[in-house]
């Protein structure tokens, strides 16, 4: 059994604040930030959106786009790094929220890879019969793990949630075709959060040596997309859409450069999302799907990195 994107959808919160307005409170500027990274502008939550509301907006846009209903659903996934309380997990408040049945549901915690790792997850279960039809979903209010005296990571990150509905199919030729999850716990180091419930009793703050986490993106994601496409028996000329984690525009041409793919081909929402985090890549998707660049039957490369670090990547004919 094959596992198919039958419906999208995506959330962000109410308030967009650019990079001027940034600049009004912090010592960078506009140009700075868009030549370095790409990001023009970010939304940030506000007083009642949180990850789990806008992780069921995302939801419920994306069950309406299959044709479904939250009484279909028998999985829930959401991939978050800044879950609404330490526990439960943010996918019940998401099944109590949709009035969903009393399914399995479940966080995964891969920092910014988190869709990939849960659309893989899914995509196993899925595969085994112990689910048929599942929401799968990356949200995030990273903006509250922010330090905004640290100019090196505030200006970078912002908030929103991004959701596919992923139904078990047995169409050979339509799905998820390969994917491909990494970790490696002794670059921790280089992008965490500096507390946690076990340790400080406080969230902590993002904290990461950017250009060592850039060198070490760029090869990673270059290599798992390399590998993902020949586990595949695929070539990289036979991607539509590159779908990859949005964090730094330069990381993304860098990477898709060294696969010999077009920059057209790439999905860029950074420039209006900022990162997202787990939310990144299907906020991404969900966009490419509602302009219309992304069709059925598109082959399409879904990739991310983050803190861990972890990193993956997936192929799926849409
Ligand atoms: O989602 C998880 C994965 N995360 C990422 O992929 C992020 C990876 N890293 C990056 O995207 C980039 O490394 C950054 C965007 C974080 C930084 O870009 P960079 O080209 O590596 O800049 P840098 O860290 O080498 O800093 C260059 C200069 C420094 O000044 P000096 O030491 O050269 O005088 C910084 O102090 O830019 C300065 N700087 C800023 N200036 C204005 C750092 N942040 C800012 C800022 N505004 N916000």
């Amino acid at each position: 059994m094959g596992a198919i994107i039958t419906g999208t959808g995506s959330a962000l919160p109410a308030r967009c604040v650019t990079n001027a307005e940034l600049a009004e409170r912090i010592d960078t500027s506009d140009e700075w930030i868009v030549e370095r990274t790409g990001i023009r502008q970010r939304y940030i939550a506000g007083q009642g959106e949180t990850t789990a509301t806008l992780a069921t907006e995302a939801a419920r846009q994306a069950l309406s786009a299959a044709g479904r209903s939250a009484a279909d659903i028998d999985l829930i996934i959401v991939a978050k790094t800044s879950p609404d309380n330490s526990f439960p997990a943010s996918a019940t408040k998401v099944q109590a929220l949709l009035g969903a049945p009393t399914c399995a549901a479940f966080d995964v915690q891969a920092v910014c890879s988190g869709f990939v790792y849960a659309l893989s997850i899914a995509d196993a279960m899925l595969a085994v019969g112990s689910a048929r039809c599942a929401l799968i979903i990356g949200a995030e209010t990273m903006t509250r793990l922010l330090d905004w005296e640290d100019r090196t990571t505030c200006v970078l990150f912002g908030d929103g949630a991004g959701a596919v509905v992923l139904e078990a199919n047995d169409d050979p030729a339509r799905g998820i075709i390969a994917s491909r999850l990494h970790a490696d716990g002794t670059q921790a180091p280089m992008l965490y959060a500096d507390g946690g419930v076990s340790t400080t009793q406080t969230t902590g703050m993002i904290r990461m040596a950017g250009r060592e986490v850039f060198r070490h993106a760029v090869t990673n994601l270059a290599q798992v997309l390399t590998d993902v496409i020949a586990d595949a028996g695929l070539n990289s000329s036979d991607i539509d859409w590159v779908v990859p984690h949005q964090a730094n525009k330069r990381i993304i041409d860098a990477t898709v450069k060294k696969l010999g793919l077009p920059a057209e081909r790439v999905v860029m929402t950074v420039d209006r999302h900022a990162n997202t985090s787990a939310a990144s890549v299907p906020l991404a998707l969900d966009t490419a799907v509602r302009d219309g660049r992304i069709q059925r039957g598109d082959m399409l490369a879904l990739e991310a990195m983050g803190g861990g670090f972890t990193w993956g990547a997936c192929l799926l004919r849409y």
